[in-house]
């Protein structure tokens, strides 16, 4: 039978859902997409019932990408209803506090709830070997890494890179709501990790000095409005007050900001220089 590898999805395929069933497609021999728009990680006023969807496309591109099985459940099929928000009458997979106190967590307090109880449904439907999610959600991974090691949940994750526009701008279903002129001014989020990565490699380590200096690339663009800025660490998501150079610590820098109605977020994983006592910076 060969192993199963799993990518599950919200639909509006991109390119960056494309390489992580590309992945899959490479590592395992039974490729399955999933694509359902979870009711249970959309607090009631955020987009679920306006989230983009795009069926007929998602289908065409699974085909073309070799996608073995398509799984699209209806919200009761998976005892739920199409309403947004969590289900507290039903079971839930809820993550340690400890990785919900920041981030994306401040502002969307129940949805991480919604992600790991609806991913633990669909592991257990289809049961796979393999795994497939974007670096983007930093967040989302390392809680769904957590809960699989705590849970001892029988699958391997695999974290896949970022994939970006040309102008920086990482691929994102929420791209599409963007105007023109917002798509062009939401690149600015990736010139801030950009330059903060910049100032680590320069042997910056303060972590508020790093933060700083994305929160300045992003106030160019006015119409962004920074949600947060937050240096942290990748597996632990506490917060880092320095990158240590030696040993070398990485920080995982994320910035969620909104343009107008539209909510982005992206990270980058900075390492500083490491310098050994009296060795030049140069
Ligand atoms: O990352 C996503 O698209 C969703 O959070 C996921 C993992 C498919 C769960 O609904």
């Amino acid at each position: 039978l060969g192993s199963v590898g799993f990518v599950p999805t919200m639909g509006n395929l991109h390119v960056g859902h494309a390489s992580l069933i590309d992945r899959a497609r490479a590592e395992t021999a039974t490729v399955v997409v999933s694509i359902f728009v979870n009711p249970l990680q959309f607090a009631p006023h955020e987009d679920f019932q306006r989230y983009p969807q795009t069926r007929t496309n998602d289908l065409q591109l699974c085909a073309k990408l070799g996608v073995d099985v398509v799984f699209t459940p209806d919200p009761q099929s998976l005892g739920l209803t199409a309403q947004a928000g969590l289900d507290t009458d039903r079971f839930l997979v809820s993550p340690p506090s400890s990785l919900v106190q920041g981030l994306c967590a401040r502002s969307r307090p129940t949805h991480f709830a919604g992600v790991t109880t609806i991913v633990t449904k669909l592991l257990n439907i289809v049961q796979p070997d393999r795994a497939y999610f974007g670096q983007k959600d930093a967040q989302q991974l390392a809680i769904l890494q957590a809960m699989v090691e705590q849970l001892n949940v029988p699958v391997t994750l695999c974290p896949c890179p970022i994939v970006r526009e040309a102008s920086g701008l990482a691929c994102s279903s929420r791209n599409q709501y963007l105007s023109d002129i917002e798509r062009t001014q939401a690149a600015v989020i990736y010139q801030a990790l950009q330059a903060a990565q910049a100032l680590a490699q320069a042997g910056v380590v303060d972590g508020a000095a790093l933060i700083d200096a994305a929160a300045q690339v992003c106030h160019q663009v006015t119409a962004l409005n920074v949600e947060y800025i937050e240096l942290v660490d990748p597996q632990s998501l506490q917060p880092l007050l320095n990158l240590q150079s030696n040993p070398k610590t990485t920080g995982l820098l994320a910035i969620a900001a909104r343009l107008g109605q539209t909510r982005l977020i992206d990270n980058l994983l900075i390492t500083a220089v490491n310098y050994r006592c009296g060795e030049s910076k140069a």
